[in-house]
């Protein structure tokens, strides 16, 4: 097909709800992505953050071509092998006290599960979340979600009890936690914002904070987790273990899955029936995940998104220091971010022209979340 008639096609049939870059993808390999004419690209976005072993990594085409033929489909009503495998592999490479997880299909299912557990666990009643968090737009993720363009349509259906406070201010989120909250809900590194990392005392701050008043602490790693920041997991940056952790995006290297992995007994609120999900768990993306998990290890991408991300980081600074047009460039590892004085829609379009696929965050500001197999 021709790159016009795949989007006529799509524009046509798929429901209009996404930003749209004119490309039409067709093939993709590390960090170069072919659209259906062969032209070539350089990936940038990373398929928002999930291609974290970069586009059809081989031990991630073979764990999936291997499972697919032997089971696709296995309700967590029935044990499984690889599931079993994937969950002791998973929680062995997460933070310290997480000991349990529950497995899904989105980030946005992650953070659900999440809230039913602060929920169970404390019987509280309020959520603290951060200006400009981003945890997904399912009603109960939407509601813990900042932006008021996003939450604005659906108010009337949105969790009441949930009280924003600034990122990054301590005394404002110890104004608001209290002892009827039962969690606050942080991003490491704030990604959909445009990669804003908090002051080095706030995410220690926090833990004592929740533990102080008896409230949970879930940090969503969806966006910052699995070796992106130049860490396993961003909260490590700081030495910070959370009660409740989010994971998606990169976890099935893009087989869909999410995860929510808690401390023994936060899990164990959860009651049976009380969350559930006919994919959670389910045997490819398992495979996957496993494959994923071995390949961040093997190739030490942690490290090269701390090797990389310098590099990456210190390429902006210099152009930053060139044009007055760049008004901040800020990120760790391999998540980048350029803050323009401009709308950066053009930027975007003529990229695309050189092969270079971006991403943005709101109207000025440019996202960087390559694959971390990408070559310097
Ligand atoms: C930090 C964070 N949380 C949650 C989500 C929602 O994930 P999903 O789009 O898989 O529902 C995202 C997606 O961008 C994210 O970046």
């Amino acid at each position: 097909m021709k790159t016009e008639d795949v989007i006529g096609l799509e524009s046509r049939y798929l429901v209009d709800v996404y930003f749209r870059y004119p490309v039409a993808v067709a093939r993709g390999e590390g960090a170069t992505l072919w659209d259906v004419e062969g032209r070539e690209y350089i990936d940038l976005m990373g398929g928002y953050g999930v291609a974290v072993v970069g586009h059809c990594h081989p031990k991630l085409v073979e764990a999936v071509k291997h499972q697919a033929e032997r089971l696709m489909i296995c309700h967590p009503s029935l044990y499984n092998e690889v599931r079993a495998q994937l969950l002791e592999k998973l929680l062995k490479a997460a933070p310290k006290g997480l000991e349990k997880a529950y497995l899904c299909s989105s980030g946005a299912e992650a953070v659900e599960a999440a809230i039913k557990m602060a929920r169970r666990y404390t019987e509280r009643s309020k959520i603290v979340s951060t200006m400009g968090g981003f945890h997904g737009k399912t009603i109960g993720a939407l509601s813990v979600t900042w932006n008021p363009r996003y939450r604005r349509p659906f108010q009337p259906l949105l969790l009441k009890n949930v009280e924003f406070v600034p990122y990054g201010n301590l005394e404002r989120a110890e104004k608001a936690v209290d002892e009827d909250t039962m969690a606050f809900i942080v991003e490491p590194i704030q990604g959909e914002s445009g990669v804003k990392l908090p002051p080095d005392d706030y995410l220690r701050g926090l833990r004592e904070l929740c533990d102080s008043k008896g409230a949970l602490l879930i940090v969503d790693e969806i966006q910052t987790g699995l070796g992106r920041t130049g860490a396993m997991w961003a909260c490590q940056h700081w030495n910070v273990e959370p009660d409740i952790m989010c994971v998606a995006k990169g976890l099935a290297g893009g087989v869909p899955m999410g995860a929510t992995l808690a401390r023994d007994e936060v899990a164990r609120s959860l009651k049976r029936g009380d969350h559930t999900s006919t994919f959670g768990g389910n045997p490819v993306a398992c495979a996957a995940a496993s494959a994923v998990l071995d390949i961040i290890v093997e190739e030490d991408l942690p490290g090269r998104a701390r090797r990389l991300g310098k590099v990456f980081g210190e390429g902006l600074e210099r152009l930053k220091q060139k044009h007055r047009c760049l008004r901040e460039v800020r990120g760790l590892g391999l998540m980048r971010a350029a803050e323009l004085r401009f709308d950066v829609k053009n930027i975007l379009m003529k990229s695309l022209e050189r092969g270079l696929i971006t991403l943005y965050s709101g109207r000025n500001i440019l996202r960087f979340l390559p694959p971390l197999v990408i070559r310097s």
